[in-house]
């Protein structure tokens, strides 16, 4: 027996054991299942993201008691789990799924979580996946600790697919995410920014990890290289119109629906797809009032809004998020028929109507 990343686990080390350990899991019925209505369209997975559940929450923890205290928030919150579903979604629609795709799916939603925890204290957001958020409740300094943690935990996780080309996709991946958030913390206050640089903030801080679980779901089935890129742009696509209806919903959404503190984008003065776009259409004394709302040391979200309507940037922002959700239902029309393409199809429909 050793210790091994908090936990006392058996030492054997081989791969085997790792795959037996992955299959014998139990199906935990007290940990959070997938919220929302996507939970229903992942139904040709349910199984296996069931073990990615119990995975995730064996993971999670530790013989310390200060890090028990931290990890136990992170086992109770729910979450749509969007990201381990992509993986074995498109694994399934090219093979069989493994316990590989298990550990490497429960890895990318602990990546997830790590750069939630992060970006919550960057935001200074309270609630996040209906409950108050980590740094909230435990303090700036435990935030950012856990999500080293589990940044770090994750790739021990991931190690487990035994795939270096695999770990090498995710660590690249989240190596962007952090790019996209430097560049969007860059880029605070600066309302010059154009529709471009926002949509490679956007396609990084969010389209990368949906990408990544595409092509590693893919990639741990043994496919080519060509198909893994294929993949991996259907996930990106996806990603990035989910995160431009991100954008809309810290507008217009509603918080008890969305589950996490809305309105902080205006108040952190990051220049979103809406935002540009009026600033864009606007004519010169459009603009200066529009700005004039936006330095408010205070913004009235409501009256930016308004201005927003007004060159009905909203609608051309979902617009746009369509646009990107329509390549990947084509992606998936163009790929053999069966009931893993059917949900992921649904799923790229899915992101330019959702609520929460
Ligand atoms: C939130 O992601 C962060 C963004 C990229 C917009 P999700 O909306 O997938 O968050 P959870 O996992 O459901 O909480
Ligand atoms: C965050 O973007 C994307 C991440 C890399 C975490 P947001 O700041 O818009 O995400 P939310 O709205 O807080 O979930
Ligand atoms: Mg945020
Ligand atoms: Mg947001």
């Amino acid at each position: 027996v050793s210790h091994v990343i908090g936990r006392t686990i058996p030492d054997d080390g081989s791969e085997a054991k790792d795959i037996a350990f992955a299959n014998s899991l139990p199906e935990r019925t007290d940990a959070p299942s997938p919220s929302g209505a996507m939970g229903l369209v992942y139904f040709p997975v349910a199984k296996e993201l069931a073990q990615v559940e119990s995975t995730i929450q064996n993971e999670l923890s530790s013989d310390s008691a200060a890090v028990e205290t931290l990890l136990n928030h992170s086992r109770s919150l729910g979450g749509k789990r969007l990201r381990p579903a992509l993986l074995l979604l498109a694994a399934k629609s090219v093979g069989d799924v493994n316990p590989k795709h298990i550990f490497g799916a429960a890895a990318l939603e602990m990546i997830h979580l790590a750069t939630l925890i992060h970006d919550d204290v960057l935001d200074g957001a309270k609630t996040r996946r209906h409950q108050e958020t980590a740094h909230e409740k435990f303090g700036t300094r435990s935030g950012v600790l856990l999500g080293d943690y589990l940044f770090t935990h994750s790739f021990w996780l991931a190690s487990k697919t035994d795939s270096a080309g695999a770990l090498r996709m995710l660590a690249q991946a989240s190596n962007l995410v952090c790019e996209g958030e430097i560049s969007q913390g860059a880029s605070e206050s600066n309302f010059d920014l154009t529709e471009s640089d926002y949509l490679t903030i956007v396609s990084q801080k969010t389209g990368e990890l949906c990408a990544v679980a595409c092509g590693m779901g893919v990639k741990i089935s043994g496919a080519d290289n060509e198909s893994v890129d294929q993949w991996t742009q259907y996930g990106r696509n996806l990603g990035i119109a989910f995160q431009i209806i991100d954008d809309v919903l810290d507008l217009i959404g509603d918080p008890a629906k969305v589950g996490k503190t809305l309105g902080t984008d205006l108040q952190n003065r990051k220049p979103t797809l809406p935002v540009i776009r009026a600033l864009s259409v606007s004519d010169d004394g459009q603009r200066n009032r529009l700005l004039g709302l936006l330095r408010e040391e205070t913004v009235n979200v409501e009256a930016v809004v308004n201005e927003l309507r007004s060159h009905s940037s909203i609608e051309y922002s979902r617009q746009m998020a369509r646009s990107y959700a329509q390549r990947a239902v084509a992606f998936m029309d163009s790929q053999p028929a069966s009931e893993s393409n059917t949900a992921l199809r649904t799923i790229a429909e899915m992101m330019v109507h959702r609520a929460s």
